[in-house]
């Protein structure tokens, strides 16, 4: 169940040049390169004559040709020169994918191409290419279905239990008021934590020595986008609950998620866990990086285990979660889930009414 009218990431934008880099999204082949004065194609990676993906073949000024018998596609997906031929055969065409560009992130819109609004564009990873913050940043490749990817997102009581040598300790999940609140399509899960103990990283970077107050807040974005702010002040100095979304306090950090589907059972996670420079000292910034990196490991490995349970569930719908019940920290994820439903059942109506 994928949403098709929005934007996805479809790569770091520097991963995109002038190699043609092919990428299955939302069960599609595509391939992706800049022309020559930057600008970014997207193409669907399929030959209209016998099937060879153009990322086979080679970039020629601004167009592809074919790597089997030739053919040359312009950018707009239409073939323009057939070997040995005057004219190009006017079959030989290719869908062409509305992209654009923010932050650091390439997106691309797998849905009606008349309803690719750039306003559209997510903008909650502003601090993507900002050099003023201390930041892990990557892409993996996750073998589960990108709901999987959410709810671990969704609900940070899991810190306690993955998370438990850097960010997570037993408080996390046992002191937590919990918050879920919907704005339009958006869910926002927050976490408020009083006078709690530190997580170890909140004592190696943050420099507490007595407890804390802190919070998480867990923002879902549609499709597929998480926005998750972390902060911490010494326990009873109070933290503004208005600019808690955003603000980190004495401690604390953004990470930013973007799951761009590439099948039901298998995703491109592309994100980024940055701490503002002032929060992470000079001589810790290199841990800093590889704990955050070990951090997107460990939810990794738990998120790709699920799958494997659940592809051997013959209950399970779609080879997604089939819980036998819930529990109150679900509330998020439930949530999020509701509004993906609503969507996708929206998206189908109007598209049974255009036929
Ligand atoms: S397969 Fe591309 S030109 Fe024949
Ligand atoms: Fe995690």
């Amino acid at each position: 169940m994928f949403l098709k009218n929005c934007w996805y990431v479809a790569a770091w934008s520097k991963d995109v040049d002038r190699e043609l880099l092919g990428r299955v999204l939302l069960n599609e082949y595509i391939v992706f390169y800049r022309k020559e004065d930057g600008t970014p194609v997207a193409l669907e990676n399929r030959c209209p004559h016998r099937n060879l993906p153009l990322s086979e073949g080679r970039l020629v000024g601004d167009d592809i040709e074919c790597g089997y018998h030739g053919m040359i596609f312009n950018c707009d997906g239409d073939c323009i020169h057939l070997p040995g031929s005057e004219t190009a055969p006017t079959w030989a065409t290719v869908k062409r994918y509305p992209v654009a560009e923010r932050n650091g992130w390439l997106f691309y819109w797998p849905g009606d191409p008349s309803k690719a609004d750039e306003a559209l564009l997510p903008d909650y990873h502003q601090y993507n290419e900002n050099e003023h913050w201390i930041k892990a940043q990557g892409q993996t490749y996750v073998n589960a279905g990108y709901r999987l990817i959410l709810d671990n997102l969704l609900d940070l009581s899991h810190l306690t239990y993955v998370h438990g040598s850097t960010t997570g300790n037993r408080a996390v999940a046992e002191m937590a008021q919990l918050t879920t609140e919907l704005d339009g399509d958006s869910v926002r899960v927050t976490r408020w934590m009083e006078d709690i103990e530190p997580a170890l990283a909140f004592r190696q970077y943050g420099g507490f020595k007595n407890n804390i107050d802190r919070w998480q807040m867990s923002q879902f974005i549609p499709p597929a986008y998480i926005n998750i702010n972390n902060g911490s002040v010494d326990a009873g100095v109070g933290a503004d609950q208005k600019t808690r979304n955003h603000d980190q306090g004495d401690w604390g950090f953004v990470v930013y998620h973007a799951m761009t589907p590439e099948t039901e059972t298998t995703t491109h996670q592309f994100w980024t866990v940055a701490g503002h420079e002032d929060k992470v000292p000079e001589h810790m910034r290199e841990l800093f990086v590889e704990q955050m990196n070990n951090v997107l490991r460990e939810d990794l490995h738990i998120y790709e285990a699920q799958q494997r349970a659940i592809d051997m569930d013959p209950k399970a719908l779609n080879r997604d979660a089939n819980p036998r019940g819930t529990i109150p920290a679900d509330e998020g994820l439930l949530a999020m889930r509701r509004v993906i439903r609503r969507r996708y059942g929206d998206e189908k109506k109007t598209a049974q009414a255009a036929d």
